[in-house]
């Protein structure tokens, strides 16, 4: 879906987070203010918050800066320009992930394409669970990449990306974020951001890989009303700081770029040398739930496949591959 180009007008004036009048905005538009009225409206139910004043007019609830390519392309590297293929933005979309899961499926030769969307009507989390991801306050990422390496050799990509990310919000001044195994974006205990990596493919190779990301970045308190964990937003961890989603896009996209067009088993070594850098569980008592198993135990780190390694209380030390892991009360 794409807004039209009145609606995207509309939200630029309305961008600077300011009151404007009906009239101001029927003349910027050269429309009526029942023109205007509709339009607002319509923005209204893709689940925009404006607020309309009698006698003030209309303001963003939020200040909005939408996804713009060329702002993003002009950040990037030509190294990594190279590397795009195609570069889609939507407004909105059920679900970047599935969007080039599906293309991956009808051209298997896809390859360095990116889709971003404004707004998914069904975001995918992990373990089947929903993404939240209403319009223009987050991001919505997904990476498709082909690799010419058997599925298992992949098994080290999710934890990487999370080092990836992780870089590309200290190139923008977003510092203190921590890994929470295998791939959760966290801060204080509070999660800021997921990864989603499903892979299709020969289980010899060549395989594809879709990256996903969400990343919170102004979300309000009633959009994140359903999200299941404590979760948090780089507007709170900026303390209002204003943080520019398409400096930050740019800054995601290159770093992924340089992981995936490199990956191989020497690259996840040094990935997952800086992921020990970034854990935020270690030394934590955690309850690790395997399907409907419950195992709890401090976690001692991750070993050199990216395992989680849990001393159980008899003291055992144990590897495990996947797993949701919780913060315990133990
Ligand atoms: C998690 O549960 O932590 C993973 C969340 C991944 C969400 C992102 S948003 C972009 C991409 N498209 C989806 O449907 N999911 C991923």
């Amino acid at each position: 879906m794409r807004l039209s180009d009145n609606k995207k007008q509309l939200l630029k004036l309305l961008a600077d987070h300011r009151f404007c009048s009906g009239t101001y905005l029927a003349g910027q538009l050269n429309m009526s203010r029942s023109a205007v009225w509709k339009l607002i409206n319509s923005l209204i139910l893709l689940g925009i918050d404006i607020k309309a004043v009698k006698g003030k007019g209309y303001r963003l609830v939020m200040p909005l800066e939408l996804i713009d390519k060329p702002a993003i392309f002009q950040q990037l590297t030509t190294q990594s320009i190279q590397l795009i293929t195609d570069f889609q933005v939507h407004d909105e979309i059920e679900s970047t992930n599935s969007h080039l899961l599906t293309l991956a499926h009808q051209q298997g030769d896809a390859s360095g394409v990116i889709c971003l969307s404004e707004k998914q009507t069904a975001g995918k989390g992990r373990r089947g669970r929903t993404w939240v991801s209403p319009f223009g306050c987050n991001l919505y990422l997904s990476l498709l990449w082909k690799f010419d390496i058997a599925i298992a050799e992949l098994s080290g990509l999710s934890l990487s990306v999370g080092v990836a990310v992780i870089k590309a919000l200290e190139q923008q001044g977003i510092h203190d974020v921590g890994l929470k195994w295998p791939n959760d974006i966290y801060w204080q205990q509070k999660k800021l951001g997921g990864i989603l990596v499903e892979v299709t493919g020969d289980q010899g190779g060549p395989c594809s890989a879709v990256i996903g990301l969400g990343l919170n970045v102004l979300l309000s308190q009633q959009e994140g009303q359903g999200i299941e964990q404590d979760w948090v937003d780089l507007a709170t961890i900026m303390k209002g700081k204003k943080v520019s989603r398409n400096a930050l896009l740019a800054s995601i996209i290159e770093q992924l770029l340089a992981l995936v067009s490199n990956y191989n088993a020497m690259v996840f070594k040094t990935y997952r040398d800086a992921w020990v850098g970034y854990d935020c569980m270690r030394g934590r008592a955690v309850d690790l739930f395997i399907g409907h198993e419950q195992v709890t135990g401090v976690v001692q780190g991750i070993n050199e496949q990216g395992l989680l390694s849990l001393e159980l209380p008899t003291g055992e030390i144990k590897y495990y591959a996947s797993g949701e892991v919780s913060f315990s009360a133990l």
